[in-house]
């Protein structure tokens, strides 16, 4: 049913104005009273054996939305109702921006990808607090989905005063805030990935977290960072024993890659180059954003919590992603090519994989191939 209006409407349109169309057709939805209860009761049935709890919180399940889909908060409760066992909103900047020219998003179809150059485009962190104050307003005390706040880079703020951009960000945000997530990673706003060096990040975390803890004195907001793929390993290393020694709370792993040899792309090679700059995320993106996943497991442990993204498209890319040392586990990519369902999919998988496995609960299943493999 998805795969044909993929075919006849989302595959004509430009990628930008499909996501915006389906976008709004979910918000909609999602404001209906009855339609949002009936479609939560098909697409978002819970399954007690999926329940996790991470950063303090008890969630339905391992798997949620990765940043960028919703980078505005405008939409997160309908996203909660497809089955979303998390939401992570943004990247938000200090400043409201609107991102490169476009075209800035592109699909490969044919390896299930998509390249993006977004830039960025948000409302700001400002706009985002006053809305997402009004949404908690509104729900009056009711509990919602876990929600993951993601902050970046205001584009114009130079690399040496970046930590005052993400800290004037993180005072309006983090009170709004499940779990807190600084950005380093994406490839589309100049020298960001550069603040991945540990002399950079480091103060800039310790930044963060003093800020978090100011404006938000009655309660610790986790505090997480989201790194690139393409880093080398000896840099993975190196940001797995700084957020050991800060105490970070968790590390997502990972952004989009800014690669394109070595990922066994089956559009053609001038199509690719065609498009340009940016950052290319689905199904190719799977096997390096693992095995990142797995180097950082085998070198903190238990000591942070991660979070596996890129290219995670089935129940056992998430049941993979969980054996090698995630405890949460995102997508955004499949979601463009599978649709409303997917989140049903996975769980339904998922609770079959760990039904058929040695494991009681999903918590004893986290990082036992990668401990294996140490041992
Ligand atoms: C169109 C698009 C926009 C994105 N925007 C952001 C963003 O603003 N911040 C961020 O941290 N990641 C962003 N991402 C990266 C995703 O959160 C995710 O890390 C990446 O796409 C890999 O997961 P996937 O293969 O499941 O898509 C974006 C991805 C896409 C496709």
């Amino acid at each position: 049913m998805y795969a044909l209006l993929f075919n006849l409407l989302f595959r004509r349109l430009d990628p930008e104005r499909a996501h915006h169309l389906a976008f709004g057709w979910i918000r909609r939805a999602a404001r209906v009273p009855v339609l949002r209860t009936l479609l939560a009761a098909l697409l978002a049935a819970r399954r007690p054996e999926l329940r996790t709890t991470a950063f303090g919180r008890e969630m339905p399940g391992p798997f949620g939305l990765a940043a960028g889909f919703d980078k505005n908060a405008t939409g997160i409760d309908g996203l909660a109702m497809l089955g979303f066992d998390h939401v992570e909103i943004g990247t938000v900047t200090g400043e409201p921006q609107p991102g490169n020219p476009a075209p800035r998003l592109f699909r490969l179809a044919v390896d299930r990808a998509l390249i993006n150059r977004m830039g960025f485009n948000n409302d700001g962190s400002a706009a985002v607090a006053a809305r997402l104050a009004a949404r908690a307003a509104a729900r009056r005390g009711r509990p919602g989905v876990t929600l993951g706040v993601n902050i970046g880079k205001t584009k114009t703020v130079p690399e040496d005063t970046a930590v005052a951009d993400y800290v004037t960000s993180t005072e309006r945000l983090a009170a709004h805030a499940d779990y807190l997530v600084v950005n380093v990673s994406s490839p589309n706003t100049p020298g960001l990935r550069n603040l991945q060096a540990t002399e950079q990040l480091r103060p800039l975390l310790t930044a963060v977290r003093e800020a978090a803890d100011r404006t938000v004195p009655g309660r610790r907001v986790p505090l997480l960072v989201k790194i690139a793929p393409d880093l080398a390993d000896e840099d993975v290393d190196a940001v797995a024993d700084l957020a050991v020694d800060l105490g970070l709370d968790g590390i997502i792993a990972t952004n989009t890659t800014i690669a394109r040899d070595g990922l066994g792309l089956r559009t053609r090679r001038d199509l690719v180059e065609s498009i340009g700059a940016g950052g290319l995320s689905g199904a190719p993106l799977k096997a390096r954003s693992l095995e990142v996943l797995r180097r950082l497991y085998a070198r903190v442990g238990d000591r942070v919590t991660l979070v596996g993204v890129g290219g995670v498209e089935t129940a056992d890319d998430v049941w993979e992603r969980v054996l090698a040392g995630a405890t949460l586990v995102q997508g955004y990519s499949a979601f463009v090519y599978q649709g409303p369902l997917w989140c049903r999919r996975v769980h339904r998988g998922l609770a079959a994989r760990l039904a058929a496995s040695p494991y009681a609960t999903l918590a004893d299943a986290v990082g036992a191939d990668t401990r294996k493999a140490a041992a």
